[in-house]
């Protein structure tokens, strides 16, 4: 009676890795009970996830082809807006976000443009813009851009009103760290950088301050939701960021936060399930009102 936090299914968003072809099911051998999915395999999973009563899922496309630009992330046939579309149909009622980066879609794996050996901030900004559109054009809920490029939220959020899509509210990940715990992710997303690594663009562990400024920024610029990510490390900025600005916080317990649960669980040195409700419960009492989990919909069916 007098427990202060209780999780829930609603607090969840299920991620899913969508890949080409049918009937794929390609295990993520650092994410043990993840796998890149083909369209039809999303849909079914997709099902489950709602009705373990988890309202959103957030998609990551893995094209069949990578190029500098990145194309393949604003075809109106990729793997993404086959998905949103497919699971509209057949899975409705379930709130569709879709991640809004380049580094899935460019062969150099970078999450913007790349000029000479650096990431061009302001010529990427068009191609995000291309690629959300895209998404919301396929029947997307929400978009949540995590390539963090500055000035990116206000680019798509005055494109996506010019278009009639104002509406379509953002979710942007804003104090995301250049962290190692995303390690497992890139193998599930197959979007590792060819060379250097993310931190000119993504932030650096120690700066809590340079977090609240960039959340500030983004809120400015239009953002619906913000995110802290990653979870684990990073409680006290969940924490600061809702006490300082009081709007809707997400979280993203990431895939190698994931991976560190799974493997000590398989292993048999901790029990998996307490601690996977011990660290979903923390980031919640830290202050996220959503949390993205690889966990979501297994937690979700537990819950009920
Ligand atoms: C794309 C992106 C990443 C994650 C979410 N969106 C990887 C990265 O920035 O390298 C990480 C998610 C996870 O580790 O679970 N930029």
């Amino acid at each position: 009676m007098v427990r202060e936090t209780r999780l829930a299914p609603d607090d969840f968003i299920q991620p899913f890795f969508v890949c080409p072809g049918r009937d794929v099911r390609k295990p993520v051998a650092a994410m043990p009970g993840v796998a890149q999915l083909s369209v039809d395999q999303v849909v079914r999973e997709a099902r489950a996830t709602r009705d373990a009563g988890v309202p959103a899922i957030i998609l990551f496309g893995i094209p069949s082809h990578k190029d500098a630009l990145g194309s393949a992330a604003w075809d109106d046939n990729g793997e993404v807006q086959r998905a949103i579309r497919e699971i509209k149909e057949h899975v409705p009622g379930l709130v569709i976000i879709t991640d809004v980066c380049m580094c899935e879609y460019t062969d150099h794996g970078h999450c913007g443009l790349i000029k000479g050996r650096e990431v061009d901030n302001d010529a990427s900004l068009e191609l995000l813009v291309r690629e959300a559109l895209s998404h919301v054009r396929a029947g997307a809920d929400m978009v949540a851009p995590s390539d963090m490029m500055d000035g990116r939220v206000g680019a798509i959020r005055s494109a996506l009103d010019r278009e009639g899509a104002s509406h379509i509210p953002i979710m942007a990940y804003s104090a995301k760290f250049a962290s190692a715990f995303y390690g497992p992710f890139r193998e599930a997303a197959e979007s590792a950088p060819q060379f250097g690594d993310r931190r000119s663009y993504q932030m650096d562990p120690p700066n809590g301050d340079e977090a609240m400024r960039e959340i500030a920024l983004d809120l400015d610029e239009g953002a619906d939701i913000v995110m802290v990510k990653p979870a684990l490390a990073y409680l006290d900025l969940i924490y600061r960021a809702k006490t300082e600005f009081n709007v809707p916080i997400a979280a993203y317990n990431v895939s190698g936060e994931y991976a560190m649960i799974r493997a000590a669980g398989i292993n048999g040195w901790m029990d998996e399930e307490r601690a996977t409700l011990e660290v979903l419960t923390a980031i919640k009492r830290a202050g996220a009102d959503l949390i993205l989990t690889y966990f979501a919909t297994r937690v979700a069916q537990s819950l009920r």
